[in-house]
């Protein structure tokens, strides 16, 4: 599904040079949950940005389905963000004076659904991640958990081959965490979703198909 081939991120930071990512080599298996650990600062967001084409690397290739993406156009990059990939990130973002079903339809105006196609595919997604009773409810009558699955239902409404969720957890206590990652491996199970995690979290990696450990930019262990 993704694969990248002796990839590289340096940042130049004033004078000094940062070498976020050294010559990293992964292969994510579609259909699967991958965790990507690691202290802080050791690349785990600039690699998933990566990945996500959010970014580009300073060196190396990074292949989506076979297709080489470094050298895409910014409009074919983004076109292919908008339609293939989808977005969880730390802080949940949801638009606060909308009620959970609305963020969800919201973020379909884009793509090419009706207006029946939508109501139908935000309620179905609404469902997947367990909500079907709190649709109608503000963000701010939600708990944190179930904020970040209308989050996690919003990404996957447009169907995306693969979900990048860069610290979902980092801001829920270690049991709604987990119901959290839960909700994201039952969509890998039942919706052939691919999903790649980061986290800090060690009690996390159990429910992993494979697990990347980076230290200093670089894969130091990889256990499946
Ligand atoms: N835009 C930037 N300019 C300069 N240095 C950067 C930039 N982005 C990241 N870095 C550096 O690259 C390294 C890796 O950062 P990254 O954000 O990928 O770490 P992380 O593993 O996600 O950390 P955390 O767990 O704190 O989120 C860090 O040393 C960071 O300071
Ligand atoms: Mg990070």
């Amino acid at each position: 599904m993704i694969r990248t081939e002796n990839i590289s991120r340096q940042f130049q930071s004033g004078r000094e040079i940062v070498y976020a990512l050294r010559d990293i080599n992964i292969e994510i298996k579609s259909k699967s949950l991958t965790i990507l650990r690691g202290r802080s600062g050791s690349g785990k967001t600039t690699l998933i940005n990566l990945m996500g084409a959010l970014d580009a690397p300073t060196k190396g290739k990074i292949f989506v389905d076979e297709k080489e993406i470094t050298s895409l156009s910014e409009v074919k990059r983004d076109s292919l963000r908008r339609n293939d990939m989808g977005f969880i990130f730390q802080s949940i973002a949801l638009m606060p004076l909308m009620t959970a079903y609305e963020n969800v339809e919201f973020g379909l105006r884009v793509a090419a659904y009706d207006t029946t196609g939508r109501k139908k595919r935000s309620e179905d997604c609404l469902a997947m991640v367990g909500l079907q009773k709190r649709m109608h409810h503000l963000p701010q009558e939600l708990s944190g958990g179930e904020q970040q699955r209308v989050a996690i239902a919003r990404a996957i409404a447009h169907k995306p081959k693969v979900v990048f969720a860069d610290e979902p957890t980092a801001e829920l206590d270690t049991n709604m965490g987990l119901q959290v990652v839960k909700v994201l491996k039952d969509l890998v199970q039942e919706e052939g979703l691919t999903v790649i995690m980061t986290t800090h979290d060690p009690s996390m990696v159990d429910i992993a198909d494979c697990v990347y450990t980076l230290e200093d930019g670089m894969i130091i262990d990889m256990g499946e």
